[in-house]
């Protein structure tokens, strides 16, 4: 069976129980900035099982895409994902136990569904403690199911009761969320005609989770009773299709198998021998996670989330990249999102609607592999050239990889477990205390040019400071918001700008930033400045310069009405022309690449 028909399966047989089939939510959670990611398909419906009211009713189901990465080291194994589709079904104070069970036990044993063979199928529940009773009702609920195709349950032998640790759920790192006692059905893998049940044995997999929500748990970490009892489950979809697809690893199912092959193919039309992998297994593990991490971050992109420093950026930005050093290992040196990402999109945009913004999902992933690609390189040049006589990675040596190369720390870390090098013990400590000691001296450095003001304050120069403004807002409005200062030099003949942007500029684009900064300079606009506070600054909007460390108060310079209509805000040291018209005549004469993803700009003004 394949996945896709799963999943039709399960929304059609709940749909056939009343339910409603709701969409899935984005993998970012809309209304809870507390978490980063959709992790389980209840998420989406916290409010609901705390008792708001659902405008679709009372029964739910359907197919939720969901983000975990607090396992990702384990990526690579033959269970391990950091995303998945959950199958879920939802009782908001309708239905309970008994429903819940017995349609869980149809649709996974009756012949029109996924047909289990019944003898396959174990089950645990909760054994109380002193709050909450030992779920007796579903024991019974289970040996009638299980009677009911003459399998004798006995005692303990295919029911198990357990405790909290195993059959009590609530979301992880969540205040005040609903929860409660569950009961988990594991399908047996193993060849035994009558093995003995045990949930940690891992021929044992658990297969569909049913949460009796009638609690909820409280900041102080105790619970109380919620006024309506609930039901939540879930079904790890990939998991679901292994089992059925007679797979020990999730890997080699329909979808997941699909892009795994097209990594496989692409890597041996590409590859190259300078990073190429000496066993099977480094090469199975490195397309095993490129196949993971290149599905979860074409997600993340389709739902909004960019590649960037912090919170969900930051986890994008870090899959981006460990797909993109495990392909050197399969012998990938370039294009490995357009091809595999392409793949993702291919297989599932039909599902899910959002992935058919595919232009804009491929260029936020182009780009981002063609930033980091030239860093890897020679980070990992570097990476082994200072490791060559050390048996330890210490936090001092990856700082300078980071400080210097841009390496990231994560990178270094999985470069010495790929080397099987010691990490130091004082690892982070030593990482931390570098960092700090860099950003006092860059505190330092800086805090001296924006006392000091420029070192050249002539006529011109200052001219060309004001244009040089005039022609960052022009680029961004011309060519998007992703255009970053990356640095700016000015003599008294010329500037010289970077900036972040991966493709050439097109001589349209040329001439629409020379006019902008030219009807602006025409416009004889007002410039000023005003002196606030690092925050403030950003809270108004200004623009800066990609990795300056800015004092605590700045000065922003704005272009225009400094309370009104504005062109730009920027923050600067100064100084500047008082008003645009004293500029002149703006010209590019040159665009050209500066380094990976940056563009350098050359002008003159006359
Ligand atoms: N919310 C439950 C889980 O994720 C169903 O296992």
């Amino acid at each position: 069976m394949t996945t896709s028909e799963i999943r039709s399966k399960f929304l059609e047989f709940f749909k056939l129980h009343n339910h409603s089939i709701i969409p899935s939510a984005p993998v970012v959670p809309e209304h809870d900035p507390t978490v980063l990611f959709t992790t389980a398909g209840m998420h989406p419906l916290v409010p609901y099982l705390l008792g708001q009211t659902h405008p679709l009713g009372k029964k739910l189901a359907n197919a939720q895409k969901c983000v975990r990465t607090t396992d990702i080291d384990e990526v690579g194994d033959s269970t391990h994902l950091t995303f998945f589709e959950m199958l879920g079904n939802w009782s908001l104070g309708d239905y309970y136990k008994e429903e819940s069970i017995s349609w869980s036990w149809e649709f996974l044993t009756g012949k029109d569904w996924l047909n289990i063979d019944p003898k396959k199928i174990y089950v645990t529940v909760y054994k109380g403690d002193s709050v909450v009773p030992k779920d007796q009702e579903s024991i019974d609920i289970w040996k009638r199911q299980f009677a009911s195709v003459g399998i004798d349950t006995g005692e303990g032998d295919r029911i198990l009761a357990l405790g909290k640790e195993d059959n009590w759920w609530e979301q992880g790192g969540v205040e005040n969320g609903p929860a409660g006692p569950d009961t988990e059905i594991f399908y047996y893998l193993g060849s035994d005609s009558n093995p003995r049940f045990d949930s940690d044995n891992t021929d044992f997999v658990e297969i569909w989770n049913n949460v009796f929500m009638a609690y909820q748990k409280h900041k102080d970490g105790s619970y109380t009773e919620l006024s309506e009892k609930n039901v939540d489950t879930g079904m790890g979809l990939e998991r679901a299709s292994a089992i059925l697809q007679g797979l020990d690893n999730v890997y080699d199912t329909d979808i997941l198998a699909q892009i795994k092959s097209s990594v496989e193919e692409y890597a041996n039309e590409t590859h190259k021998d300078i990073f190429k992998a000496t066993t099977p297994e480094s090469s199975l593990r490195a397309s095993r996670i490129i196949t993971d991490h290149v599905r979860c971050i074409v997600f993340m992109a389709a739902d909004g989330v960019r590649p960037s420093n912090k919170d969900q950026g930051y986890v994008m930005r870090r899959l981006a990249r460990r797909a993109i050093r495990e392909a050197l290992v399969v012998g990938i040196h370039q294009g490995l999102f357009e091809r595999v990402a392409s793949k993702v999109i291919a297989l599932y945009e039909d599902i899910y609607p959002e992935l058919q913004n595919s232009a804009e999902i491929m260029d936020i992933l182009r780009r981002e592999e063609n930033v980091f690609r030239q860093t890897l390189v020679r980070g990992l040049k570097e990476f082994d050239k200072m490791i060559k006589d050390q048996k330890v990675l210490d936090g001092e040596t990856a700082f300078t990889l980071y400080d210097t190369y841009g390496f990231p720390k994560e990178l270094s870390l999985e470069e010495a477990k790929r080397l099987t090098l010691e990490v130091s013990g004082g690892f982070e400590d030593e990482f931390e205390i570098k960092m700090q000691e860099q950003k006092q001296r860059s505190r330092t450095a800086t805090s001296g040019q924006f006392k000091g003001g420029l070192s050249d304050n002539s006529e011109i120069v200052t001219r060309y400071h004001t244009a040089t403004h005039l022609m960052y807002k022009a680029l961004r409005d011309v060519l998007g918001d992703h255009v970053v200062q990356r640095g700016s030099n000015i003599t008294s003949e010329r500037m010289r700008f970077d900036f972040s942007h991966d493709e050439k500029m097109t001589d349209e684009e040329i001439k629409r930033v020379e006019d902008i900064v030219n009807d602006t300079i025409d416009k004889n606009l007002p410039v000023s400045y005003e002196e606030m506070s690092k925050e403030s600054a950003i809270d108004v909007g200004a623009l800066g310069a990609f990795g300056e460390k800015y004092p605590d108060v700045v000065k922003v310079y704005t272009v225009g009405d400094k309370t009104g209509e504005y062109f730009s805000k920027e923050i600067c040291g100064g100084p500047h022309v008082e008003n645009t018209g004293k500029i002149g005549n703006f010209k590019i004469i040159k665009e050209e690449s500066s380094s990976a993803g940056v563009r350098r700009i050359k002008a003159v003004i006359s």
